[in-house]
């Protein structure tokens, strides 16, 4: 048991499990991009940890590249997301994998897709180390998940409870009151 600002997490997933499938998903990618130079795109800062561990487990080269974009302001009212951190690569008739740490609603990923399309990318993946399959609102497709959880809020391998626990190397779930 782990205590998070007020909160107590409790031990769900090691991280012995999260190396098993990180391996897992990588292995698809080495099979679907064997041979191509995909951009994979990290989106911070939830996913800072597990594309680190992903791209070292590639056998293919891709070019890895780090996007932020704020999930406040504007996104209920417009459904666009505000790009905090670009990708200045020109991603022209490119392959790119969006590499994210947590697919729930499915609401970010759906309203980040159209920033990659729109700038001319021959093929746009998501490949989320997580997915809550119960939450998924917006229709999305996650291609590449190495994970799937039940819906509870967890922290751990680069997620947050308010700004802390992304350190933790092992997934922690919240312990309701
Ligand atoms: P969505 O737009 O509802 O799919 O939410 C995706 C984002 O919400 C992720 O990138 C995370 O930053 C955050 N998120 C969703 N579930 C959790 C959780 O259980 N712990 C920490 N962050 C979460």
């Amino acid at each position: 048991m782990i205590k998070i600002l007020d909160r107590n997490f409790e031990l769900s997933y090691s991280n012995e499990l999260i190396q098993e499938k990180v391996k897992q998903v990588a292995a698809r990618l080495n099979e679907d991009y064997a041979g191509k130079n995909p951009v994979m795109v990290c989106i911070l800062n939830g996913a800072f940890m597990f594309a680190a561990d992903l791209v070292r487990e590639l056998t293919f080269q891709p070019e890895i590249l780090f996007a932020k974009f704020s999930s406040y302001e504007g996104m209920q009212s417009t459904g666009v997301l505000r790009e905090l951190i670009g990708v200045n690569a020109n991603l022209q008739a490119r392959d790119v994998i969006i590499v994210e740490d947590i697919v729930d609603t499915g609401n970010t990923m759906y309203n980040l897709l159209p920033q990659f399309i729109n700038k001319g990318a021959k093929s746009v993946k998501i490949c989320s180390f997580l997915q809550k399959p119960e939450c998924l609102t917006a229709p999305l497709k996650v291609d590449y998940c190495a994970m799937e959880i039940p819906n509870a809020f967890i922290v751990g391998y680069g997620l947050d409870y308010n700004g802390m626990g992304r350190n933790y190397k092992d997934i922690y779930t919240v312990v309701e009151d």
